[in-house]
């Protein structure tokens, strides 16, 4: 088969099974408490956009894995103890072998779109992505709580990436509610490149008993996200101090809500259309070409 210049440097398009591994967005994130075992309770309004990486799959005479996309550079492609993907795909073969399914070989493209380590749960997207397709190459199936648990195990943010639709999160991600009537929010997100580890943005928070999320008050969904909070957000400032800068650009582009997702550094700020997302974007990408600016929709029942 003849590819076009497109199509070669874009392998995640060719012949195969695709899956959209979407950016995953805290609207709000509160820290409510701690385990026992050290891992933070948290309560997180999520939603999913429409950009994010794409993967591929296909049968092969043997396991492979390749990377394409503007930070395929951030990931090691061979080392499966740190790539979700080869995880993902080792934790769910070995739970179907055990259940007497087969589980052939299988070459994995990953499209790297989304910045690594950078509160957008790109990795774990990645991960939710490989379960979802792999089960479909396989055409296996595994009950859904076995599913969630495998997931869980892959980290904390891999099962609500398997539902990519607007949730309420509690625990530390395994307690997830649908909702129902979410709106689809004009999105542009940011990354002012500049890594951060998870970690230790846990380690800074200065208090883990911060006030819930609570009953909604307000009528519309945007006026009561903008009474919440992220508290990863303050100790992700104090040790990267371009989320301020990032934040402020958002603002200063007329953002009606600005906000870092995840534990950082990462933002986004909602917009009142598509149209004003996208032209923000573009100017903001001549403002800092070396940042990571990227217009998006997220899942929900309409446009706001
Ligand atoms: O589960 P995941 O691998 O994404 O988490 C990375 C690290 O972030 C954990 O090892 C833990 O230190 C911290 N974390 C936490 N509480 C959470 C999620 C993550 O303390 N709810």
């Amino acid at each position: 088969m003849l590819l076009t210049p497109d199509e070669k440097t874009r392998p995640a398009d060719m012949a195969g099974l695709f899956e959209l591994a979407p950016a995953k967005i805290n609207l709000a994130l509160h820290v409510v408490g701690r385990r026992p075992d050290g891992y933070h309770l948290l309560e997180s309004i999520v939603s999913f956009a429409e950009h994010g990486d794409r993967l591929r799959f296909a049968a092969a005479e043997q396991d492979a894995f390749t990377l394409s996309g503007r930070f395929a550079g951030s990931l090691q492609s061979d080392d499966a103890s740190s790539n979700l993907v080869l995880r993902a795909r080792d934790a769910l073969r070995s739970a179907l072998q055990q259940a007497g399914i087969v589980a052939p070989p299988v070459a994995i493209h990953l499209e790297k779109n989304l910045p690594v380590a950078s509160g957008l749960g790109g990795g774990s997207a990645d991960a939710a992505a490989t379960l979802r397709g792999l089960l479909r190459l396989w055409q296996a199936d595994i009950p859904p709580a076995d599913l969630d648990r495998l997931a869980l195990s892959l980290g904390a943010d891999v099962p609500m990436c398997l539902r990519q639709e607007p949730l309420m999160v509690r625990g530390i991600g395994e307690d997830m509610t649908r909702i129902s009537d979410f709106p689809a929010l004009a999105l542009v997100l940011g990354n002012p490149m500049v890594p951060v580890s998870t970690p230790e943005i846990f380690r800074r928070l200065k208090r883990r008993d911060n006030p819930p999320i609570g009953q909604r008050t307000e009528t519309d969904w945007l006026g009561f996200l903008a009474t919440l909070r992220n508290d990863l957000e303050p100790p992700a400032r104090s040790l990267v101090a371009r989320i301020g800068e990032l934040s402020d650009l958002l603002s200063a582009e007329g953002a009606l809500l600005t906000r870092m997702t995840g534990s950082g550094a990462s933002c986004f700020g909602v917009f009142a259309s598509m149209g004003d997302a996208n032209r923000v974007a573009d100017r903001l990408r001549h403002v800092r070409p070396d940042w990571y600016f990227q217009a998006t929709r997220t899942a929900g029942s309409e446009l706001k």
